[in-house]
């Protein structure tokens, strides 16, 4: 590559493409990530977000296409790319009966870390969970789960982090937990790349969002530029924005349908609940 370092973005997708089977999910997917920004991954229930994620993260391997992360790519330097990233996927890898410090201690030592106890505590204060790090996850909210999630995925330090669907299933309130937890992140120089399919999530968090349907990006930009696809309606002398909402649905047409989906639900991709789907190698 001759690409100016400093221009390099932290992660860049092109022309990535992924069929199970006849299902055709990624057909040519493009986009760049700048490093240190909050990328959004907008798409219907069953659009390939997860896919892609998986791909990036080097657990699925692309039918065609590169992908960079940090400059590694995904399918030739696996372990780089391994290592500079951590995954969180859309339900809580949070073990119930250790506490929320001792599912810390447990990763900081699985990662062969020194100080395992002090990490734990340093990541209990930095989420707000240092009350509840003794108590057992099982009794934890919806939201300190997810932010205890978050806090295991960055043991470590990784200067890239996946979110799949970080926010699915929370209650209004841990919502803003964890959309709290993300700025931070971001404001400390993380790269983030989310996935969701909630509009305003991609509109409360996201430096730039992509919106994925029928297996391609059919529009990235900042969400001022979205909005300016479609010009202000104006009802008599009051100017009326359109909402990302409004973007979206013009733009995918309002059934919001994709590639099929109807077969799968969502437990699916809780791996343990459900037998895993073998990969054709
Ligand atoms: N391992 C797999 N085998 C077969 N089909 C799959 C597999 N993983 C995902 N799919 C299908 O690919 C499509 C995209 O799935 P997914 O990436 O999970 O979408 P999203 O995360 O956007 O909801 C869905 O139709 C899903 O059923
Ligand atoms: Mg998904």
């Amino acid at each position: 590559m001759t690409t100016d370092q400093a221009f390099e973005p932290a992660i860049r997708v092109q022309g990535i493409e992924k069929s199970f089977k006849d299902l055709q999910v990624l057909r040519g997917v493009d986009f760049d990530v700048r490093a240190g920004s909050i990328f959004a991954l907008l798409g219907s229930n069953g659009a390939g977000k997860t896919t892609l994620v998986r791909i990036l993260s080097t657990l699925l391997k692309a039918d065609a296409g590169t992908a960079t992360v940090l400059g590694f790519d995904v399918a030739a330097q696996p372990g780089d790319v391994r290592e500079s990233i951590s995954l969180t996927g859309q339900f809580a890898a949070v073990d119930d009966v250790l506490t929320g410090r001792e599912n810390l201690v447990l990763v900081a030592r699985l990662r062969h870390l020194k100080n395992p106890g002090a990490i734990a505590d340093g990541l209990l204060a930095r989420f707000s969970l240092t009350e509840a790090g003794n108590r057992k996850a099982s009794t934890h909210s919806g939201g300190m789960r997810r932010r205890l999630d978050i806090a295991m995925s960055l043991i470590g330090n990784p200067p890239i982090i996946f979110l799949d669907e970080p926010t699915a299933g929370l209650d209004p309130q841990a919502r803003i937990e964890v959309w709290q937890t993300v700025r931070q992140l971001a404001g400390q120089g993380t790269t983030v790349l989310l996935t969701t399919q909630y509009l305003d999530e991609a509109e409360q968090l996201a430096d730039r969002i992509a919106i994925l349907h029928k297996g391609t990006i059919i529009q990235n930009g900042t969400l001022t530029e979205l909005k300016q696809l479609l010009p202000p309606a104006k009802v008599e002398y009051v100017e009326k924005q359109p909402s990302l909402e409004d973007v979206f649905l013009a733009l995918v047409g309002d059934t919001g349908e994709t590639n099929d989906g109807a077969d799968r639900t969502d437990d699916a991709d809780r791996g343990g609940a459900v037998p895993a789907r073998k990969e054709p190698q």
